[in-house]
């Protein structure tokens, strides 16, 4: 890991987040080295996603680690990701995200999925994913919507952690 390439991670509150990222026409190198500085600055944060609305980049890009769960990860970038199939079945785990500090919750997602998108090499890709791969690319697509893991709970939920967060983030702030 290079320090330079950490990119600055934007935090609930930041209206890049709730843009509607645009997709890119074709691969470039300044998208190769977004690609870079993405999957850095997430291995530095101990993230297992990032979308790049999330260091300030509104465009259809993702990182994700593939089989996190399992041995044998690899964190890969995609471009222009969409979800073509999802399956019935639903489950409920824990989730957290880099740009909503010290919150989690249990969020239903689809079990299994079929993405298609263009993968680093500028090739078109369809996969299947399913369990905690599955539920990140959901969470990480869902940054490319404007929507963060907390926007999916009850308003009941939504409100007490709204109230949680802006005092924190309030506190955070150096009055002088
Ligand atoms: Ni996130």
């Amino acid at each position: 890991m290079n320090e330079k390439n950490f990119r600055k991670i934007r935090i609930y509150g930041d209206p890049v987040l709730r843009q509607r990222a645009s997709e890119i026409p074709t691969i470039s190198p300044e998208i190769r080295f977004l690609m870079t500085q993405m999957k850095e600055t997430m291995q530095n944060a101990r993230g297992v996603g990032l979308a790049a609305p999330q260091v300030g980049e509104s465009i259809r890009v993702i990182v994700v680690m593939f089989g996190a769960d399992t041995d044998q990860s690899s964190i890969r970038g995609l471009i222009n990701p969409e979800i073509i199939w999802h399956s019935e079945e639903t489950d409920m785990c824990e989730e957290g995200c880099l740009s909503v500090p010290d919150t989690s919750a249990r969020i239903k997602r689809w079990i299994e999925i079929k993405v298609r998108a263009v993968d680093e090499e500028g090739n078109p890709v369809e996969f299947s994913a399913s369990n905690l791969t599955a539920r990140i690319i959901q969470h990480e697509i869902d940054h490319l919507d404007g929507i963060l893991f907390i926007d999916r709970l009850s308003m009941l939920k939504q409100e007490i952690i709204v109230r949680k967060l802006k005092k924190a983030l309030k506190k955070e702030t150096p009055r002088m």
